[in-house]
């Protein structure tokens, strides 16, 4: 698979996104496992997940006790949201709680260090300084190597990377099809260097064409998927995760997946590369986008800026 960077770490440009196989509607612990290792042998080098991927109260940290002791795997956890078991998400961004969390996330992954540890949400009963000023203590005292932060805005990345500096990699906010209101953070991501991570990636295309054919959405934005899909012969899904790729060199979409093949499908997109009908079907994102795509792509520019063949 091609591979992207997230600071220090290259990683396949598809990761998985574990949250689906811990809450609600969540597979067995055997397919849950033989979905984590469909993605790995399909090339898959990050994953990401959450103390709070859990479903009952009494569960914390469910997805991550899922993925410990991986081996070859970036594994990206996050911290400062809960879960008390009646389906809702809470926040808690204080220091306190983050450095409680990060603790209770390093035992169960047991490791000594966590690669690459996130934000969940910012809090607003916390000033946004204060949360940050947790995640450096955190790094400065080696229990995390990176951070990243998830649902920010622009602001917050400009403000992170000004207090942070070089810890700050990544940032992981909601972008799909459907949902294009974070294209200024996508933006400034590339300017800065910062990985950008599309959580829920494939908003807005329909259901798994695994359960038989998919319906066309109404939206004939999102029917463009499909129709793409058709030209090129493969899944919405898969057109839809190249599309995200070839947005920025600094994007890597974490899809979730409860089932081999939905991810063996998913790591696939990685090899379509950017095709010239991206734009007509799916709509432009990235306004200088063409030469931005044709400068970075491998097939066009033999693996440079951003993309590498892996073995
Ligand atoms: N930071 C945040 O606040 C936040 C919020 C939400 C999510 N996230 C992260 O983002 C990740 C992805 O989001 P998500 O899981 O909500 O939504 P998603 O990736 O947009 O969609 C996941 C669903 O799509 C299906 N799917 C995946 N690949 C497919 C393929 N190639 N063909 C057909 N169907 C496919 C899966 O089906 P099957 O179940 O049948 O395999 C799964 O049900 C989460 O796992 C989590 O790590 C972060």
């Amino acid at each position: 698979m091609i591979t992207r960077r997230i600071g220090d770490f290259e990683v396949g440009a598809i990761g998985l996104g574990a949250m689906p196989l811990s809450v609600e509607g969540r597979p067995d612990r055997d397919r849950a496992v033989a979905t984590v290792h469909a993605a790995l042998d399909a090339g898959v080098t990050l994953i990401d997940t959450a103390d709070s991927y859990h479903w009952h109260a009494d569960e914390v940290g469910h997805n991550e006790e899922l993925l410990a002791g991986l081996e070859g795997v970036l594994i990206a956890t996050k911290g400062g949201r809960g879960r008390p078991g009646d389906g809702s998400w809470t926040v808690d961004a204080s220091p306190e709680h983050l450095k409680r969390a990060c603790e209770g996330s390093l035992r169960r992954l047991g490791v000594d260090v966590i690669d690459l540890y996130q934000l969940h949400k910012p809090d607003p009963k916390v000033p946004f300084s204060d949360s940050l000023g947790a995640l450096a203590e955190l790094h400065a005292e080696g229990k995390i190597r990176a951070i990243g932060l998830s649902n920010v805005d622009v602001d917050q990345i400009r403000q992170a990377r000004e207090l942070l500096g070089p810890a700050f990699v990544s940032v992981q906010n909601e972008f799909s099809p459907r949902v294009r209101t974070a294209e200024p953070e996508l933006r400034l991501c590339a300017e800065l260097g910062l990985a950008f991570l599309p959580w829920s990636p494939l908003g807005g295309i329909s259901r798994s064409s695994l359960d038989g054919p998919s319906a066309l959405p109404e939206d004939p934005a999102l029917a463009a998927f499909h129709h793409a899909a058709r030209d090129l012969g493969v899944s919405p899904q898969r057109v839809c995760l190249a599309w995200l790729l070839s947005l920025s060199p600094t994007v890597i979409p974490i899809p979730g997946a409860t089932r081999p093949a939905s991810i063996r499908d998913s790591a696939a997109a990685a090899e379509i590369g950017w095709w010239s009908g991206f734009d007509e079907a799916c709509g432009p994102v990235w306004t200088g986008g063409s030469d931005h795509r044709r400068v970075r792509h491998p097939r066009e520019a033999g693996g440079r800026d951003g993309d590498r063949q892996a073995g």
